[in-house]
């Protein structure tokens, strides 16, 4: 569907920005441009057919094309930079579509018909260029020092990027409002996830990831992928679902528990902790500094809800809050669901790892306005941290009869999506739940 007219245009002033983003890189690596192919999808083992696909990101980025295979990008060190379509002559397959819109005026666009064809324009092409030519893509040796550049600079999205994380938010929340009701009405995970298909207008391999929805224990296991058929019990529901608006990606998580009780007070003491974190992004915060925050306020939930029976300074010393919550505060969100470039220290490429104390960290960057951000805690019962605190010295800090009175309903985790603003935040995923109410 061709984009309406306000998003066209941002989208043309974003194609500009792209490429000189990606000429300055070249500018810089002293580079006369850089190739970026789509990619294609493999084959499985000793058949005919093939897995599902996504092109390469930085492809992506350029043309929002999701069934492109074969097709590329060629970014010159001055000029436009071509789209070569590929669209082979074959009839067992439908071509790829047509790319349509305003914004292929942003670009030098030329449909090709075969492979060949394809690496021989790629050929010609830098062949005409002036210095050398890189490949970005599946089976090429990483440009890595260009890499590290486009991608920390791609923390901070352009507006027309910002409009498509709007969007997309706006449909995976009618997907997290269907699956609410269809939990509500006792369906099982399997029926919950079609109905997220449903609602969201998405085929499975169109999500930017695979649904994550765990009824009871289930929302114990962190990327929990199976889809059981059967419904009961129920009493509890986590589901981690997103959707996809021009290649660009949500990411949002909701909890819910059936009946009022000390498991939905555990729910509201989260949401309540995820909108304080929330409350003190801005620019200049290291995010590691947020997942320590994180932490000194899952120390506290812990001690307020009875699961814990020490000080918070005993929980925080005894590391209670890393054994409820074993994974980040959050990640870079755009074009991919855990975007490029989080544990980059700056353009040339040197790495910020993750801290001693938080290895899960994929976000180790300091806040800039107009980075985007998954926002998600959490709080779970995982039976194998659960044995060690058990078996442990830290045995006596915790209220075994509460812990297992809620390990059956698995666990918690809210996530939005927010953008980091002058003096704040945008919460796309709020928003959107709200305007759909
Ligand atoms: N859905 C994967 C994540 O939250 O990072
Ligand atoms: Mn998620
Ligand atoms: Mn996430």
């Amino acid at each position: 569907m061709p984009a309406p007219a306000p998003l066209a245009a941002l989208h043309r002033d974003h194609l500009r920005q792209l490429t000189q983003r990606y000429q300055a890189a070249l500018a810089t690596e002293q580079l006369g441009g850089v190739v970026l192919l789509a990619g294609a999808p493999a084959f499985h083992f000793l058949d005919d057919t093939t897995a599902s696909w996504k092109p390469n990101p930085h492809f992506s980025l350029f043309a929002p094309l999701p069934d492109a295979a074969g097709s590329a990008v060629l970014v010159p060190a001055e000029g436009e930079a071509v789209l070569l379509h590929l669209q082979p002559d074959d009839f067992w397959h439908a071509p790829p579509k047509a790319p349509r819109g305003a914004w292929l005026d942003a670009l030098d666009f030329k449909t090709i018909t075969s492979e060949a064809a394809r690496d021989q324009e790629i050929a010609q092409w830098a062949a005409a260029q002036r210095g050398a030519v890189v490949t970005l893509g599946p089976g090429h040796r990483d440009p890595a020092g260009f890499r590290a550049r486009v991608d920390f600079a791609r923390a901070q999205k352009t507006p027309y990027e910002l409009a498509c994380l709007r969007a997309a938010n706006r449909v995976a929340v009618k997907g997290h409002r269907a699956v609410q009701a269809g939990f509500e009405a006792g369906e099982s995970e399997f029926a919950l996830h079609l109905r997220y298909l449903a609602a969201t207008d998405h085929e499975d391999h169109e999500l930017p990831y695979t649904n994550i929805i765990g009824l009871d224990e289930r929302g114990a296991i962190l990327h929990y992928h199976h889809r059981r058929r059967e419904a009961g019990p129920g009493e509890s529901l986590l589901i981690d679902a997103g959707a996809s608006y021009a290649g660009y990606a949500a990411d949002i998580t909701r909890s819910y528990a059936r009946s009022p009780g000390p498991f939905q007070a555990l729910i509201d003491a989260m949401d309540r902790l995820q909108q304080g974190l929330i409350a003190q992004l801005r620019p200049g915060i290291p995010w590691p500094a947020m997942q320590s925050a994180c932490m000194g306020a899952l120390a506290e939930v812990l001690v307020d809800s009875g699961l814990a029976m020490a000080s918070k300074e005993a929980v925080l010393e005894a590391g209670l809050p890393e054994c409820f919550m074993p994974h980040g505060l959050g990640h870079l969100l755009g074009i991919q669901v855990h975007d490029a470039g989080g544990q980059l220290a700056d353009a040339s490429g040197t790495l910020a790892p993750p801290p001693a104390q938080h290895p899960a960290l994929r976000l180790t960057r300091t806040l800039e306005e107009n980075v985007v951000v998954t926002v998600e805690p959490g709080l779970y019962f995982i039976p194998r941290f659960l044995k060690a605190l058990r078996e442990g010295p830290h045995h006596a800090l915790l209220n075994w009869p509460l812990v297992e009175a809620m390990t059956p309903y698995g666990g918690i985790r809210i996530e939005d999506n927010v953008r980091i603003t002058a003096d704040g935040v945008e919460n796309f995923t709020r928003d959107a739940f709200a305007a759909e109410a």
